[in-house]
């Protein structure tokens, strides 16, 4: 078991997710030199992954490139509900989009979910898969309302579900909506045999390998860090936020949104069943298996990156929560989840720009990477095949549903604006000597914005606060002990080290010995 083990109701102090803390995970080295594959795929989520594993049985020689350590990033921090419950939308996409489109997602998610079943079944995966009902529920009278919109909208859709009073837990509810026959699994167990698979055909997987950008003037190739080039015929950018945009405007039609996760023993058993509530602060639960002993994970607490309160506070709510819900024995593990959200909450896959057919991109799947990572990877096994793929329309990133998401593009935009300036304008007023060990924050040193943890042995890590993505202002996030940008979501480590984009390069730091030092001319190395 994990090194976060803690007293009974201590949340953890350091941050680390359950699923990725499993043995045996098998490791590749670093890209050494060029190469070419039929496909190259960016990214070692489920997307990349899945679409390695359904290329690869068709005979397609692929390549996947992972910028850190495969699984590590989304797919690895989720909650890992297999579903086509995504909140409470279906009523808004009959009503923004149309029956046929609003049904077509619904589909493209079962499907996704049949998909997961049928290859941990035929393959024996040994991935805690279990078939699971999913809840909504409202603790009051106006989010009863949407439900019964909601419900409205899964009788016109024809999806199996309907309205309930309780739920088995002690919380007063206005009203559930189930789903029927969703599931749940340990995401990473189940890529860990992908993985296998995928090697066993004879597909290459890169670790460590940051792929910058992409040239597309004669064969398409990827351009790594280190100046490596890999080439295919296609390119499937399947890493969180596009690693490369093209002209396609990426950053400026999703924003970040942040929340959080426990896994918890707990004093009462689990009565079964997905949950999640449609008020705010949202609640969120499902059950787990850690070491044969059943627990289980507390999520939610969402807000904009960058733009929540000290981080510990979500944690600490959730915990309170748990504890009265359930009663909480033990919290094992906490960690946070990173989300990018689209204009109209629909994922970005897809061709990456018209002009650029043969850059395909799977990005934007809200809190639903399961099943729309792996409906993008079907996409994008048919797109490769030039097969006819039902889904293509709906998902395709060119597409333009003028009546949210003009607004939300205006909304989204004005934000970042509105941060780009306020964090240039904020004067800091806190200042490093006020600093006690393991914290954080921002001061100003000769006048200029700088970002200063000290850590639990007194040793002070001075970055720049300006995000070298497109320069807005980093916050501090105490945590998970990074500065996140409220703008697209870039988050660095207390040294500075991007720990996910879409910047790439990381925070100037300052050596804390220079401080003295810092004049208008500001020495970074
Ligand atoms: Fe875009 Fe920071 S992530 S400016």
């Amino acid at each position: 078991m994990s090194s976060h083990n803690q007293e009974t109701g201590k949340l953890p102090q350091d941050p680390g997710s359950y699923w990725i803390d499993v043995d045996n995970l098998p490791s590749f080295s670093h890209l050494q030199q060029d190469i070419s594959a039929d496909v190259i795929i960016v990214g070692g989520g489920i997307t990349g992954l899945t679409s390695a594993y359904l290329l690869a049985n068709e005979g397609v020689k692929v390549a996947v490139l992972e910028a850190g350590k495969l699984l590590n990033g989304t797919t690895g921090h989720t909650t890992a509900k297999i579903t086509a419950q995504h909140e409470a939308i279906y009523d808004e996409f009959i009503h923004n989009y149309g029956k046929s489109k609003a049904r077509l997602y619904y589909e493209a998610n079962t499907e996704a979910l049949a998909f997961i079943k049928e290859t941990v079944e035929s393959r024996q995966i040994n991935c805690d898969f279990s078939q699971q009902d999913a809840y909504l529920y409202a603790t009051t009278e106006k989010y009863a309302a949407k439900l019964e919109k909601e419900a409205k909208a899964y009788e016109k859709l024809g999806i199996e579900g309907h309205l309930v009073d309780t739920i088995p837990f002690d919380i007063e509810i206005a009203k559930a909506l189930v789903m029927k026959n969703q599931a749940q699994f340990h995401p990473v167990k189940y890529l860990a045999h992908l993985i296998r698979l995928i090697t066993e055909k004879g597909g290459l997987i890169f670790e460590n390998t940051t792929a910058v950008n992409v040239e597309t003037e004669s064969k398409p190739t990827v351009l790594t860090r280190e100046g490596l080039r890999a080439s295919g015929n296609m390119i499937l950018s399947c890493s969180h936020f596009p690693f490369y945009e093209g002209t396609g405007l990426y950053s400026t039609r999703m924003h970040a949104n942040r929340s959080y996760i426990l896994a918890a023993k707990t004093k009462k058993s689990y009565p079964g069943g997905m949950y999640l509530s449609v008020d705010q602060p949202s609640r969120s639960l499902r059950s787990v298996k850690i070491n044969g002993e059943e627990m289980v994970l507390i999520a939610g607490e969402g807000h904009k990156t960058g733009q929540g309160k000290d981080t510990m506070e979500h944690y600490k709510a959730l915990e309170s929560f748990a504890q009265q819900v359930l009663g909480v024995e033990k919290i094992f593990y906490r960690w946070s989840a990173q989300d990018l959200i689209t204009l109209d909450k629909i994922p970005y896959i897809g061709e990456i720009t018209s002009s650029q057919p043969n850059v395909l991109i799977a990005t934007g799947f809200r809190k639903w990477g399961m099943t729309n990572g792996t409906a993008a990877a079907l996409l994008f096994r048919d797109m490769v095949l030039g097969k006819r793929n039902a889904y293509q329309e709906l998902y395709n990133p060119s597409r333009f549903y003028a009546h949210p998401s003009l607004k939300n593009f205006l909304l989204d935009n004005a934000d970042v604006v509105g941060h780009l300036l306020k964090g240039k304008l904020e004067q800091p007023s806190a200042s490093i000597e006020d600093l006690s060990e393991d914290e954080g924050t921002v001061v100003l040193i000769d006048g200029h914005r700088k970002g200063a943890y000290k850590d639990k042995e007194g040793t002070l890590h001075i970055v720049d606060t300006t995000c070298t993505h497109i320069g807005c202002e980093v916050e501090w996030n105490s945590g998970e002990r990074t500065w996140d940008c409220p703008c697209h979501g870039s988050r660095f480590s207390y040294t500075g080290e991007v720990v996910e984009g879409p910047a790439e390069k990381p925070l100037q730091r300052h050596d804390h010995r220079m401080l003295d030092n810092l004049t208008s001319k500001d020495s970074g190395y």
